[in-house]
């Protein structure tokens, strides 16, 4: 079955590396179709560039970050949800089989994540590796059964899990017409897991040897201003001189 995997997008300084990176990732499986969304009004050709010459089947779209979120001044916004919304969309009304997988663009991808997701029959989880104290974000597994999850903050969520962490049949996403992710900070991956609903925690299909290995790692780029405005099209080397100190 073919894997569809949903990568939310958006302009910054390390998107062309973190987007270099994860192409050179999914080059190396099989039968992926790569939906890549940005959160922009419009396409850009660095990142058209990236995609067309990594060989990946891809279909590069936009969905904009609602307004009333964008402005935002204070508090978390819902990252991603808009662009996800839209990969959603797009399965329902092109595709009657696979699965798919939410992939941030900035996370780091074990080849064998791919190899155990592809069989998902309604909803796959698995640990993902954080860098922050807590360590990990898993399923907890005893005797082979599910127990609850471990995170490093649970936030009273039915599905204390992190986006990267499971995987959902197409075919489980068709039998549930109004299932779709909430703009809701912090509550994005509990909201969309619920929308699935008739579906429970323990009904999770527990992947990476029970839940015993790492395939997936929540990593993070330092934030950095940007060298220079981020809405010149192409970096210009003949603008160096005068950046030059
Ligand atoms: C975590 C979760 O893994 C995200 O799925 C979730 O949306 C986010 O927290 C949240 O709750 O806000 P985190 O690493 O903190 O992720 O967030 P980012 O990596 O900054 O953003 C998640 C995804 O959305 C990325 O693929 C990023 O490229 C995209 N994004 C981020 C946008 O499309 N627009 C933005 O303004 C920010
Ligand atoms: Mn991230």
């Amino acid at each position: 079955p073919p894997l569809y995997i949903i990568t939310p997008t958006y302009r910054r300084p390390e998107q062309l590396a973190e987007l270099t990176r994860m192409s050179h990732t999914l080059m190396l499986v099989p039968n992926l179709i790569w939906l890549v969304i940005e959160d922009a009004y419009g396409t850009n050709s660095l990142v058209e560039d990236i995609l067309r010459r990594s060989g990946i089947r891809y279909h590069y779209m936009i969905a904009p970050m609602p307004v009333q979120y964008k402005n935002k001044t204070k508090g978390p916004r819902p990252r991603g949800v808009s662009n996800r919304n839209k990969g959603l969309e797009w399965i329902r009304e092109n595709t009657y089989n696979g699965v798919l997988y939410f992939a941030d663009d900035d996370n780091t991808y074990d080849l064998d994540l791919f190899n155990e997701i592809r069989y998902t029959k309604s909803v796959s989880m698995f640990p993902v590796g954080l860098i922050t104290k807590a360590g990990v974000s898993s399923p907890i597994v005893r005797n082979g059964t599910f127990r609850g999850f471990y995170d490093g903050w649970i936030g009273g969520r039915k599905f204390a899990v992190d986006m990267a962490g499971f995987a959902v049949s197409v075919q489980f996403l068709l039998s549930r017409p109004q299932a779709s992710m909430p703009f809701k900070p912090g509550f994005e991956e509990d909201g969309f897991l619920k929308s699935l609903a008739p579906f429970e925690p323990f009904e999770a299909e527990l992947l990476a040897s029970k839940c015993t290995r790492i395939l997936v790692w929540h990593t993070q780029a330092k934030k950095n201003e940007p060298a220079w405005p981020l809405d010149y099209t192409r970096y210009n080397n003949t603008n160096l001189i005068a950046l030059k100190n």
